[in-house]
């Protein structure tokens, strides 16, 4: 039975609350088999500059670096409001996503039939959607340099951030586009800003390019990303697979959560390049909500995206995908029994805590295996 090294990362907020939650699906399924998974956890955010003044150690990136797959919480809240920015908790996430280089973002927005009228969207709009968003995520304006800000002495101080993007940074995120919507209807909108920015007429050159040199069967469309945060509300079942910059990425993957009635539903999947000789590839799965400080250490976080994104490892890691099938049914029938946490409840409805809500999923697990 293969052994598969996970590295938790639960970090702030609500981070610890739903990886507990988690942590008792993923003991479950390596009781259960078919596989077996090792744990190990380590700190990462404003956990970790509490105990090392660093967002993330040198010491866990190693651990990252050598583990199968990493699951990872949520970092930040308004305690580290003013450290450094170079140590805020942010910087242990992006670090991990740049040394890594896990360039694909994956974050599907699915809308369980039980949750059509939790959206802020009516019904027939949402019903039944199912879309991915795949961010570029190790490029743009998060890292370019110069990112600074100088003192420019009369008074006025300037701020700088790049984007820039290189043809073969665009060039891997097409290929991984255009390789999902084979596994789905065939679609694939790209969205940049080519009437306003360089880097938007480079990006639309070459998904243009790989396009038509290898995807031909796959139907592309080419987006302006403000007309598609206009076009996500209006009517988001025109998309299949949306791939766009880290940047719009960031704001599209917000819009598009909240179209599933809560962000506390995202899962998401950032995964490197294959390596050629052991045909793995780096990994991190991460729910997207944030780590909610309101309600941290309430018990009322919904842990359903952190389970599924461990339902995505599973998937894209492991090659489990009739397991990865198997949450997604668990969660997809607790819905239908009623079961709400407080951020999918509807008016009156009755609604449960985090531990209940894990309880329930692993309860579904169990009853299906
Ligand atoms: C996300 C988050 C992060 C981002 C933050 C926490 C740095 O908003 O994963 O969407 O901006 O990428
Ligand atoms: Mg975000």
């Amino acid at each position: 039975m293969a052994t598969h090294n996970l590295l938790l990362l639960p970090g702030d907020g609500i981070g610890p609350e739903v990886m507990a939650e988690v942590k008792r699906v993923i003991d479950f399924f390596s009781k259960k088999g078919p596989d077996k998974f090792s744990t190990e956890e380590a700190l990462v955010g404003g956990c970790c500059y509490d105990a090392h003044k660093v967002a993330i150690t040198d010491a866990t990136m190693d651990k990252a670096k050598a583990a199968d797959a990493i699951i990872f919480g949520a970092v930040g809240g308004p305690k580290w409001d003013k450290v450094p920015y170079d140590v805020r908790p942010e910087a242990g996430l992006l670090r991990l996503r740049k040394d890594l280089a896990l360039f694909a973002n994956i974050r599907p927005a699915i809308v369980y039939p039980a949750l059509a009228d939790s959206s802020s969207l009516k019904r027939d709009v949402v019903e039944g959607l199912d879309i991915i968003i795949l961010r570029e995520l190790t490029g743009g304006v998060y890292f370019g340099e110069p990112k600074t800000i100088t003192d420019l002495g009369n008074g006025q101080k300037r701020g700088i951030d790049t984007q820039v993007y290189d043809t073969f940074e665009i060039d891997r995120i097409a290929r991984v586009a255009f390789d999902l919507a084979r596994t789905r209807r065939k679609k694939v909108a790209s969205a940049e800003k080519r009437n306003v920015m360089k880097t938007g007429v480079l990006w639309n050159e070459v998904v243009t390019r790989v396009h038509q040199e290898s995807y031909k069967d796959v139907a592309l469309e080419h987006v302006l990303a403000d007309n598609c945060a206009m076009q996500l509300v209006r009517w988001p079942k025109q998309y299949d697979v949306l791939v766009t910059d880290n940047l719009f990425g960031d704001v599209l993957s917000d819009i598009a959560a909240m179209l599933t009635g809560s962000l506390g539903m995202l899962p998401s999947a950032s995964l490197g390049a294959i390596d050629s000789k052991t045909k793995l590839r780096k990994a991190l799965y991460e729910p997207v909500h944030g780590s909610a400080p309101d309600i941290a250490g309430k018990g009322l976080a919904n842990p359903i995206a952190m389970i599924a994104s461990f339902g995505m490892a599973l998937r894209y890691s492991f090659g489990l995908g009739e397991w990865a099938d198997k949450i997604d049914q668990a969660i997809a029938s607790v819905l239908a029994k009623g079961l709400r946490t407080k951020d999918i409840a509807q008016g009156t409805e009755k609604t449960i805590g985090t531990t209940d809500m894990g309880a329930a999923i692993l309860g579904e697990l169990k009853a299906a295996a």
